[in-house]
């Protein structure tokens, strides 16, 4: 019999086996200063691309004045225990009200996390007998949730509509055996390239198939569709997604989440949802907060025409530079280059020492192997000279990369990982 421990002393994880080269840098950096368009990292000010600040509600003073002052009169604590028992209040159910109007369902129930959340609502809404269908690039919190299920699951190739038929066809034909149902999970918009769910034509299936949808909007939220109700709004069908969610963590810049859906199906939810029933209910400062973060989301569209005046600067500036931008359809945006992984490193070394940008970098096996993914998030606080700069950076680093200056500056980290 071996110790529990020998695997992790013998395998530290995909991830980890890079430690030694990249935290505290690529991996565990510390941004430092308030959250802005300018922060610093390693006493070097930055332009920060890596923020999911969306709206620049995080620093505004508006919401730091609420915040503190929600802070000052309920403390960190209150309530106290879970919403079934001791923790619901008048607060909570406004903020849900507000919520379910603004995306316009009947009814909604926070999360204190969007993770576990997402988690724990697909874990709710299917039984053994059901089955579900997913993009198999779904974020982390939908795979767990799906793990969690003692049925069956089939993936679709990434928005891929025969993909996505061929599964729902699978799928009835199993739902027909054991009589359960079928639960499609998409994202409203995958973080990570960008796309939009197809949701439109995911919808149009309804007329085929019988199933029912759930949306993890995290990206779409506040930054999609005329009222900034996200992908579905964006799309003309969010009546027919089944059930909506969304985090706190990126457009409202805070901690927490909701799910939305018919009162029935809510009713079943909140007494349902293990990640709450046995979880202290949401904190009252994120409540606050967070309704403080709605009314300036429903009100302050200038917020939202900026964000998108950024979005399409940058984005149109990356194209006319001949800059591959895959095939986003939001504000993620993906910038696609050749190169090594150790090239990566010494190119995103080279652009936050040497050219003060800050911004995320996906390799493999995030992504194809010899593919380097920078992912920028413009913001509503990004200025033209922030856009100005970092398209010239861009331009830069871009010639050194085809020049080898990262290959010849990354030798010694290859050689060490190939030894
Ligand atoms: C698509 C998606 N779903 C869910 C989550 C999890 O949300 P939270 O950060 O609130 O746990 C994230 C990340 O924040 C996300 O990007």
């Amino acid at each position: 019999m071996n110790d529990l421990f020998d695997k992790i002393y013998r395998d530290k994880g995909p991830l980890a086996k890079w430690a030694s080269v990249a935290e505290g840098y690529f991996v565990f950096p510390k941004l430092e200063g308030p959250i802005s368009n300018r922060m610093k990292f390693k006493g070097k000010d930055v332009i920060t691309w890596s923020i999911n600040d969306y709206l620049g509600l995080a620093n505004h003073p508006e919401v730091r004045k609420v915040d503190a002052e929600a802070a000052a009169t309920y403390g960190s604590a209150y309530p106290m225990g879970a919403r079934m028992m001791s923790g619901h209040t008048d607060l909570h159910e406004q903020l849900e009200q507000e919520l379910a109007a603004f995306v316009n369902k009947e009814a909604a129930y926070l999360l204190n996390f969007g993770y576990q959340g997402c988690v724990s609502t697909i874990d709710a809404l299917v039984a053994k007998d059901d089955v579900i269908v997913y993009d198999v690039d779904a974020h982390a919190c939908i795979i767990d949730g799906v793990r969690l299920h003692h049925g069956k699951r089939f993936t679709y190739k990434h928005n891929d509509l025969e993909s996505i038929e061929k599964n729902l066809q699978r799928a009835t034909k199993l739902a027909e055996q054991t009589g359960g149902g079928i639960l499609l999970i998409s994202e409203g918009v995958f973080g990570m390239r960008g796309e939009q769910g197809r949701l439109k034509e995911i919808v149009a299936l309804k007329e085929k198939y019988k199933f029912r949808l759930f949306v993890d909007d995290a990206h779409g939220f506040g930054t999609l569709g005329k009222t900034g109700a996200g992908a579905g709004e964006e799309q003309g069908v969010q009546d027919q997604i089944d059930v909506y969610f969304a985090t706190f963590a990126k457009s409202l810049a805070s901690t927490g989440a909701f799910i939305a859906a018919d009162k029935e199906i809510m009713d079943y939810l909140k007494y349902n949802l293990r990640s709450q029933m046995f979880a202290k209910s949401l904190q009252m400062q994120l409540v606050v907060g967070a309704l403080k973060r709605l009314d300036m989301l429903r009100s302050m569209p200038e917020l939202k025409n900026k964000l998108w005046e950024n979005v399409n600067n940058l984005q149109d500036g990356l194209r006319s530079r001949g800059f591959d931008l895959g095939t986003t359809q939001s504000c993620v945006t993906p910038v696609y280059l050749k190169g090594s992984i150790p090239e990566a490193m010494a190119l995103v070394k080279d652009l936050r020492e040497n050219y003060g940008i800050f911004c995320s970098i996906v390799v493999y096996p995030v992504i194809p192997k010899g593919l380097i993914l920078l992912r920028l998030i413009p913001t509503a606080t990004h200025t033209i000279d922030d856009i100005n700069e970092t398209l010239d950076a861009f331009s830069a680093i871009r010639d050194r990369l085809e020049g080898g200056v990262y290959k010849r500056l990354s030798a010694g980290v290859e050689a060490a990982m190939n030894a």
